[in-house]
């Protein structure tokens, strides 16, 4: 599959390289295409990935993959021309924001008209990311969207990297994911977990 990754910093170089080197085709849709950071995370992907400008990623892609500060959101996405049918897939979080914030998914899908959003891997760090396994155990991966394909789709992404997937249901439920990530941001960061813990659902 073709992705465009926006963005080749922690997350969209870690997500960007595990799908390059599991056979997709990547192009890092970046500020500087020749730039040493993104040398380094083309080095990491191996030779399925290139980079480009952002608005040529996302038009030459099937799956557009927004990684960027939230902060950066207004300037890039008007730049990446017409998304009409592709699917977006929103990692994006606002460590800045208080909980019940409208939703960044909401806006994300406001400057993509026709883009077909999917929220996901906003819930869990890039280092899980990298590798969900914790011993017998694999990190959930929280999903919601209103396109039922475009979910089908971005599930099986991230079933492929090892995460044991949750369909949160419509896009709507966005606000609740960018909730639970701020959750995971508070218990790494500030209450001295660290970074390698991931969210389980149990069921039963
Ligand atoms: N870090 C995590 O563990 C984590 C987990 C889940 C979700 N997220 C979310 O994922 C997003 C990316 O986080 P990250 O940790 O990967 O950030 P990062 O390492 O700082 O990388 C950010 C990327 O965005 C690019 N960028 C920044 N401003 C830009 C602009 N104005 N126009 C175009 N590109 C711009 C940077 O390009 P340059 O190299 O040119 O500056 C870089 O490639 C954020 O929304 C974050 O909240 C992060």
């Amino acid at each position: 599959m073709k992705l465009a990754i926006i963005g080749a910093g922690h997350v969209g170089g870690t997500l960007g390289a595990r799908w390059a080197r599991g056979g997709h085709e990547v192009v890092y849709g970046v500020r500087h295409p020749d730039g040493e950071r993104t040398r380094t995370v083309l080095a990491a992907s191996g030779p399925q990935a290139r980079a480009a400008s952002p608005a040529e990623a996302a038009a030459s892609s099937e799956v557009v993959v927004i990684a960027i500060p939230y902060g950066a959101l207004g300037d890039l996405l008007p730049a990446l021309g017409d998304l009409t049918g592709k699917v977006v897939l929103d990692a994006v979080n606002n460590p800045a924001v208080a909980p019940g914030a409208p939703a960044i998914a909401a806006e994300i899908a406001g400057m993509l008209p026709g883009a077909r959003v999917v929220k996901a891997f906003n819930t869990m760090g890039w280092n899980v990311m990298a590798d969900p396994r914790f011993g017998g155990e694999r990190a959930d991966s929280y999903i919601c969207g209103d396109d039922a394909a475009a979910k089908d789709l971005v599930a099986a992404l991230a079933r492929e990297l090892g995460f044991v997937v949750v369909d949160a249901g419509p896009l709507a439920s966005a606000g609740l994911l960018e909730g639970l990530a701020l959750l995971w941001i508070d218990l790494a960061l500030r209450q001295g977990f660290g970074r390698d813990i991931a969210f389980r659902l149990l069921r039963r």
